[in-house]
């Protein structure tokens, strides 16, 4: 029997005669991290790519195409490949994975099986196109996991304990809301409201309040800024156009205008969280009331949702450690321990 296991595990690491390199991918709406066992997280990139429209071709990816987006010129085209959480643009997610791919590229190491995060109430079509995409890209083998799931594990929750944790997953594109226990989720709700939500409303509350049009990169700054802010006071200086006379503005922002801007939205997470309360079983929520609630994703670190979510609920709630990146720890920890882990992985063989 021993010697089975052995063998297997031997023949788990041979893919065609060559050595399998086990990779995990968030691939976010805002963010892709890539981590390769043994190695390390490689990549922690946002998920942006841009192209020329004349040649056709990538001209950036990652940090680089980020850092043009709004001040490109005519023959560039900016695209963001994942929206709410799900591939919106095939063509541009299999180039942003071909360029991540080519970074991390190993000559004596060409088999690479891959785990990939999907958030929990993707289609059908939306989960093939994950498979299909990471295949397409170079991998010889892919795998799945729902998100929460992978937030669960990276948070540092044992999900084989019989007692359940409820997991708020907040990223750019989606909030995943699950109760885990038992080695799964009970129930989960993903709704598509989350950081890049909370950007577009400050945009319109800026420019309805102060007059000022600003870009959303300039929005999502200054949403970041003020929660990373120690004290209610500070200022932060934000620019872009005047509405009446069209020319360069710049206008002195506080913490609470942001909170202002983005109150609506997460009331609306808030609902969602209740909702998930109210329809749980008896045990899972007698549960919850001594495990409170867990915060990971970026969007963790928005001071009201935690603040908010106490408000409401009364329960405690932990902002788990480097909130960005519970999902690609969580990958990480499946992948050094995959055995333990197959009742929740999504095989290509798994049925549709
Ligand atoms: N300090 C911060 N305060 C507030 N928001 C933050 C902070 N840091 C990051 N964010 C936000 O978190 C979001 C990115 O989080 P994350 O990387 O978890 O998303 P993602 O995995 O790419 O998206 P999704 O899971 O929805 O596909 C962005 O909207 C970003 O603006
Ligand atoms: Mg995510």
């Amino acid at each position: 029997m021993k010697v089975f296991s052995k063998f297997k595990k031997i023949k788990n690491s041979i893919f065609n005669g060559k050595k399998v390199r086990h990779i995990g991918i968030d691939l976010g709406t805002a963010n892709t991290i890539i981590y390769i066992k043994e190695e390390g997280i490689k990549i922690d990139e946002p998920s942006y790519i841009s192209r020329n429209n004349k040649t056709e071709r990538v001209d950036k990816i990652g940090e680089l195409a980020k850092k043009i987006a709004g001040k490109e010129p005519k023959y560039i085209d900016i695209i963001r490949p994942l929206k709410n959480g799900v591939i919106s643009n095939y063509e541009a997610t299999l180039n942003m994975l071909e360029g991540f791919f080519e970074e991390i590229r190993d000559d004596a190491i060409t088999n690479d099986s891959v785990l990939v995060c999907i958030p929990s109430g993707v289609t059908q079509v939306e989960r093939r196109s994950v498979f299909n995409v990471v295949l397409d890209a170079g991998a010889k083998e892919v795998n799945l996991v729902e998100e929460p799931i992978a937030a669960a594990i990276g948070s540092g929750i044992d999900i084989f304990e019989p007692k359940a944790h409820l997991v708020v997953n907040v990223g750019a594109g989606t909030t995943e809301i699950s109760f885990i226990s038992s080695g799964g989720d009970s129930n989960s709700k993903s709704i598509r409201i989350a950081g890049d939500h909370f950007d577009q409303d400050i945009v319109e509350y800026v420019k309805d309040e102060y007059g000022i049009i600003i870009g959303k990169k300039t929005a999502e700054t200054l949403k970041i800024k003020s929660n990373l802010s120690e004290t209610d006071d500070e200022k932060f200086e934000i620019r872009g156009i005047d509405t009446i006379t069209y020319l360069p503005k710049s206008v002195e922002i506080k913490v609470d205008v942001v909170n202002k801007a983005i109150i609506y939205k997460i009331n609306l997470i808030i609902d969602s969280i209740k909702q998930a309360l109210e329809e749980i079983a008896p045990e899972i929520s007698a549960d919850i009331y001594e495990t409170g609630i867990y915060l990971s994703g970026g969007g963790a670190r928005i001071k009201l949702l935690k603040k908010r979510i106490e408000e409401a609920f009364n329960l405690n709630v932990t902002v788990v450690e480097e909130p960005r990146h519970a999902v690609i720890k969580g990958l990480s920890i499946i992948l050094d321990d995959f055995n333990k882990y197959t009742n929740l992985i999504i095989s290509d063989h798994t049925e549709y």
